[in-house]
C-alpha cells in the first residue's frame, strides 16, 4: 500500500514547548491526587445496547439516511477519516503533531476494525464527550469540542448514514505519541480548560436564520478549527474567534466582519459563492479563490450545503465581533493592470533570477502579463491577480504555497486546476516571482525570501 501523505495538523497542535512543560507538570501533580477517581470515571461505561437498525427501504429510513449524509458532509468527517480514497471513512490518515502522530480510526460499520459494534449511546458519547468505546479519552484532534453542540437527533442521523456505508476491514496504524502525550487520561485537563460539554442553546433574541448559522458554524461545520488562533494548550482562543490562524504553512485569513482585516467588505453573495464554489468574484476583479485546505473544505463539505444553510452561516459570521489586524488596506483592494512593457522581454534568454521574466515564462499564459487573468471556457477560470486576497495579504505565505502546490478543487460545476511548481522552480525563483507579483499586482509590503520559501516547502501538508 502506498503510504498516505501525512496531513499536518499543526492547526490542532502547534509546536509549543510550553505545552509539553505544562502537561508534564500536570502529570506529576495528578500522580498524587485523585488519580483513582479519574480513571474510574473515565471507565464508567454507558449501557451497551445494539445500534439502532434503520430501514433503508422505508420512507422515514431513507430520509434519515439522506439527512445523515448531508450532516456528515457538513461535518467533513471524510476529510480526516480517509487516508486512501479507495477506503473512505476507514481512517488511517496520519495527523502529525509535535508530540507524535495520531492515526484516525476506522468509522465504517466493520464490527472488528470499525464501529460496527458501537451502540448509539457509544457514538453519542464519542461525539458529545470525546470518550471512546472503552471509556478512553479521545484526543482533541477529533473536533468533539465543536461536535458536542450537535443535537442527539443530528448525531444519530450521521450514525444511520455511516451504517449504510460498505464496512471496510482495515486497522489503522497505532498512534506514535511520546510520553506523557500517550496518556489519554491527561485529556481530562485539556477538557477542563478548553472544553464545554453541552448542546447548542438557541438565542431567543436572534432570528431563526442566525440561530441556524450559529448552530452549524459552532458545531458540525467547525470553521474555527482553522480560522481561530490557539492558546498554549492548543485550545481555541475564544476572545479572538475567527481572527485568522496559521496551519501547515497556510494562513487561514481573518473572517470576522472587520472591513479592513476581515471580510466586512464582501457582499453576502460573494461569501455564499465562495463557500459553494470556491470562487468569489469581486466588483472590480478577483477577490478570492479557495486553495489548499480551504479548497478541500469547499470540495468535501460546503459545496453540498443548501443555499439556505450557507446564507444562515453568513448571517452568523457577520455578527461575530470584528477583529482588526495589521492591515492598512483590505487585502483584496490592491493592484491595477500593469502596463510594463514586457514585449521587450520577448525572445530574451532568462539570465539570473528575474521575477518579471519568470512570471512571463511560468504564469502569464494563464494569468496574463497584465495580471488580469483569462476567461477560458468558464469566465474567471484563470483568475485575476488584481484585487486578489492572496496577492494582497500582509504575508506572502499563501502565494508561495499556491506556487509550490498548485490548486486542485473539484465541485459539481467546475474543476479548478493550477499546476504545482515545486519541482520546476527553486526557492530563489519562487521568491523572485512572489516579490514581483506582490509589488506589481498586490501588496508591495508583502515580500519574501528564498529562506522563507525553503521553510514553507519543507512544511508537511
Ligand atoms: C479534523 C479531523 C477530524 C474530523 C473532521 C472528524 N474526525 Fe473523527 N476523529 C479524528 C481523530 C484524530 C480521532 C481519533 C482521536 C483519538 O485517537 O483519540 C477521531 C475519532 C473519532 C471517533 C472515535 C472512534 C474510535 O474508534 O475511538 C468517532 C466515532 C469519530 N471520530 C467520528 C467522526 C464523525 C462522525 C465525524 C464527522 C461529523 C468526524 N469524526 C470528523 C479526527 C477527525
Ligand atoms: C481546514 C482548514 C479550514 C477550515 C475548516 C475552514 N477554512 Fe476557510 N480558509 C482556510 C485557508 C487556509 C484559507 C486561505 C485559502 C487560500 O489562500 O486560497 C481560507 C480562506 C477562507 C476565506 C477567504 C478569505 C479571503 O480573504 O480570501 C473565507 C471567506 C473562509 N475561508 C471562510 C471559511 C468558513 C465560513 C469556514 C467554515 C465553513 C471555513 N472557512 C473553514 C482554511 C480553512
Ligand atoms: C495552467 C494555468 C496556470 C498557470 C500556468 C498558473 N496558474 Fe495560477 N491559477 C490557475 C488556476 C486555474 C487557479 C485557480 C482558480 C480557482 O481557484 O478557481 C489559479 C490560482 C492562482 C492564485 C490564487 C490562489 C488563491 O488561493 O486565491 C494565484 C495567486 C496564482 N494562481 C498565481 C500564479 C503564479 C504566481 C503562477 C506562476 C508561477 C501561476 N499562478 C501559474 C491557473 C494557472
Amino acid at each position: 500500500m502506498k503510504n498516505p501523505k501525512p496531513r499536518d495538523a499543526k492547526r490542532f497542535f502547534k509546536p509549543d514547548k510550553r505545552l509539553g512543560g505544562a502537561l508534564a507538570v500536570l502529570a506529576l501533580a495528578i500522580a498524587g491526587v485523585s488519580f483513582h477517581t479519574l480513571i474510574q470515571s473515565a471507565h464508567a461505561q454507558t449501557a451497551a445496547t445494539e445500534p439502532t437498525v434503520v430501514q433503508r427501504d422505508t420512507l422515514a429510513g431513507a430520509a434519515l439516511i439522506k439527512r445523515g449524509e448531508y450532516l456528515a458532509r457538513a461535518g467533513d468527517c471524510v476529510a480526516c477519516h480517509t487516508a486512501d480514497k479507495g477506503r473512505p471513512f476507514a481512517g488511517g490518515l496520519p495527523i502529525s503533531t509535535p508530540f507524535g502522530t495520531i492515526y484516525t480510526p476506522n468509522i465504517t460499520s466493520d464490527p472488528d476494525t470499525g464501529i460496527g459494534h458501537w451502540s448509539d449511546a457509544d457514538f453519542l458519547r464519542a461525539m458529545h464527550d470525546g470518550i471512546g468505546k472503552s471509556g478512553e479519552r479521545l484526543y482533541p484532534a477529533f473536533p468533539y469540542a465543536e461536535y458536542t453542540k450537535v443535537t442527539d437527533s443530528d448525531v444519530l442521523a450521521i450514525r444511520a448514514y455511516l451504517n449504510t456505508l460498505t464496512p471496510i476491514h482495515y486497522t489503522p496504524p497505532r498512534n506514535e505519541l511520546s510520553f506523557p502525550f500517550n496518556q489519554r487520561w491527561l485529556m481530562v485537563f485539556w477538557n477542563m480548560f478548553n472544553f464545554n460539554e453541552g448542546r447548542f442553546v438557541p438565542d431567543p433574541q436572534q432570528s431563526a436564520e442566525w440561530n441556524r448559522g450559529a448552530y452549524l458554524i459552532g458545531g458540525l461545520v467547525h470553521c474555527e478549527e482553522c480560522h481561530t488562533p490557539r492558546n498554549v494548550m492548543q485550545g481555541l482562543k475564544t476572545s479572538e474567534r475567527f481572527s485568522g490562524a496559521e496551519l501547515s504553512g497556510w494562513h487561514a485569513f481573518n473572517i470576522t466582519p472587520d472591513k479592513t482585516a476581515g471580510i466586512g467588505g464582501w457582499t453576502d453573495d460573494e461569501l455564499t459563492n465562495y463557500l459553494a464554489t470556491g470562487v468569489a468574484n469581486g466588483v472590480v476583479h478577483g477577490r478570492a479563490n479557495a486553495a489548499g485546505p480551504m479548497a478541500d473544505v469547499v470540495q468535501n463539505s460546503t459545496q453540498y450545503m443548501t443555499p439556505e444553510d450557507l446564507r444562515s452561516m453568513v448571517v452568523y459570521l457577520r455578527s461575530v465581533p470584528a477583529k482588526s489586524g495589521g492591515d492598512i488596506h483590505p487585502r483584496d483592494s490592491f493592484g491595477k493592470p500593469t502596463d510594463a512593457d514586457v514585449t521587450a522581454m520577448r525572445g530574451t534568454s532568462i539570465s539570473g533570477v528575474n521575477g518579471a521574466q519568470l512570471f512571463i515564462a511560468n504564469c502569464a499564459t494563464c494569468h496574463s502579463w497584465t495580471g488580469e487573468g483569462r476567461g477560458g471556457s468558464v469566465p474567471g477560470a484563470y483568475p485575476s491577480l488584481i484585487h486578489n486576497s492572496v496577492v494582497g495579504a500582509l504575508a506572502a505565505n499563501n502565494l508561495t504555497m499556491v506556487m509550490l502546490h498548485g490548486v486542485s478543487r473539484q465541485t459539481k460545476d467546475a474543476t479548478a486546476f493550477m499546476p504545482a511548481f515545486a519541482n520546476e522552480l527553486s526557492d530563489e525563483q519562487i521568491a523572485a516571482i512572489s516579490n514581483y507579483v506582490t509589488k506589481t499586482f498586490g501588496n508591495p509590503q508583502s515580500t519574501t525570501s528564498a529562506d522563507r520559501v525553503a521553510k514553507l516547502r519543507s512544511t508537511p501538508q
